[in-house]
């Protein structure tokens, strides 16, 4: 990556020529001729460091850095300033506007070593930023693991009396209805039954145990498209292609997420009014010796500076109660599994997931 820029704002255009020659080879320099020209640019690019003339007609030097301080408050602010006009400097230094101050005319050789070690002490801030935002996304994740170990827990008793329920119920149809529908509606609800054992499972502490199996992924994905099917109606066509592939070595239920939570964010970038025209695909096959699931929607599509955030934990531009943490999870079980996920998207054309997973090897 290239290192980010240093800004400088002066109204006289000799003077732009001139600092951006001076520091050629050191540091990227662009220049402004206004405080509002200098703030239009920092609101397309990243700007480390800038520096400011005081005295410009309209805004002045010092307004400008008080400005840029409340909207960026990262970048390392740097008043230049003749020396009549020190009272102005020591003022904004002073009230925290500045961070450092430049006598003009400036020296080149104290102007070249002001600005390396600015450009520096705005990476180590950026760097601390991006600590502190990592850390607390640790803690997040840890008191959510201390609370989702707590529901698991509450949860088994209620799923043990389902499971048993489900059970006799089975039983007792097996016997008296030749209805076919009924008899696959009971098969799948003792699925999810045990799916959301698994869960619980996988939470709970004591049983940490992964469960490893040879999966039929093809079911998985056909239960998971079933799953979807009363969701998609209202919202889109479901197409699936489905071809058998090799078994997968791993857990049936994660493997089932990581689908429905793929598929469910597809029906949820339809707009429900356009249902004739929404679909989703949903491909199944083997390429180069892996299992290749494709799910492919024309929705909305993703924004490319939210593209590369979409597998975040918590990250979600769901206003009405999205955790985001479909992907960040999905994203874990797949390469858990020693596989991939990737995404690929046009605002307004759709979004495509890939997920690549190793099959077992057969003899
Ligand atoms: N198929 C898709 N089309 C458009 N945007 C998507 C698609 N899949 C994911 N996204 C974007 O990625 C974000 C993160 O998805 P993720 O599944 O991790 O969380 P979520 O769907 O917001 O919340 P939750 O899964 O808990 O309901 C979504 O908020 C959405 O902005
Ligand atoms: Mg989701």
């Amino acid at each position: 990556m290239s290192s980010p820029f240093v800004l400088y704002v002066d109204d006289e255009a000799a003077n732009l020529v001139v600092f951006a020659a001076g520091l050629r080879g050191t540091v990227q320099v662009v220049t402004a001729p206004s405080g509002a020209t200098a703030l239009e640019l920092m609101r397309k690019q990243e700007v480390a460091v800038l520096v400011a003339d005081q005295r410009m007609p309209g805004m002045s030097g010092v307004d400008l850095l008080a400005a840029v301080r409340a909207e960026f408050p990262d970048t390392v602010r740097i008043l230049m300033t003749a020396y009549s006009d020190l009272e102005a400097a020591i003022d904004a230094i002073n009230r925290g506007h500045v961070h450092l101050y430049l006598r003009k005319p400036w020296e080149p050789v104290e102007l070249r070593q002001v600005l390396v070690q600015a450009v520096e002490r705005y990476s180590a801030v950026r760097w601390a930023n991006e600590l502190e935002r990592r850390m607390r996304e640790t803690e997040r994740m840890y008191s959510l693991g201390v609370i989702a170990m707590g529901v698991a827990h509450e949860l088994r008793g209620p799923l043990t009396a389902l499971t048993m329920n489900l059970e006799l119920v089975t039983d007792l149809v097996g016997d008296v209805s030749e209805q076919k529908t009924l008899r696959d509606a009971l098969r799948d609800s003792r699925t999810s039954v045990q799916a959301i054992g698994d869960i619980i499972s996988s939470v709970e502490l004591s049983t940490r145990s992964r469960t490893d199996e040879d999966v039929n992924f093809r079911e998985v994905v056909e239960f998971a498209v079933r799953s979807a099917l009363g969701e998609a109606r209202h919202r889109g066509q479901l197409k699936l292609f489905a071809t058998d592939v090799p078994p997968i070595r791993g857990s049936r239920t994660r493997l089932g997420q990581v689908v429905l939570n793929l598929l469910v964010n597809a029906l949820e970038a339809f707009d429900p009014a356009q249902r004739q025209r929404n679909l989703l695909s949903v491909t199944l096959a083997t390429t180069d010796g892996t299992a290749l699931l494709t799910v492919e929607d024309n929705g909305s599509g993703i924004p490319a500076e939210v593209l590369n955030r979409v597998f975040d934990p918590f990250f979600t531009t769901k206003a009405d109660g999205g955790t985001g943490l479909g992907l960040a999870i999905s994203k874990q079980i797949v390469e858990e599994l020693g596989g991939s996920i990737q995404v690929s998207s046009t605002v307004g054309k759709g979004t495509t997931f890939h997920v690549r997973l190793p099959v077992v090897a057969t003899a």
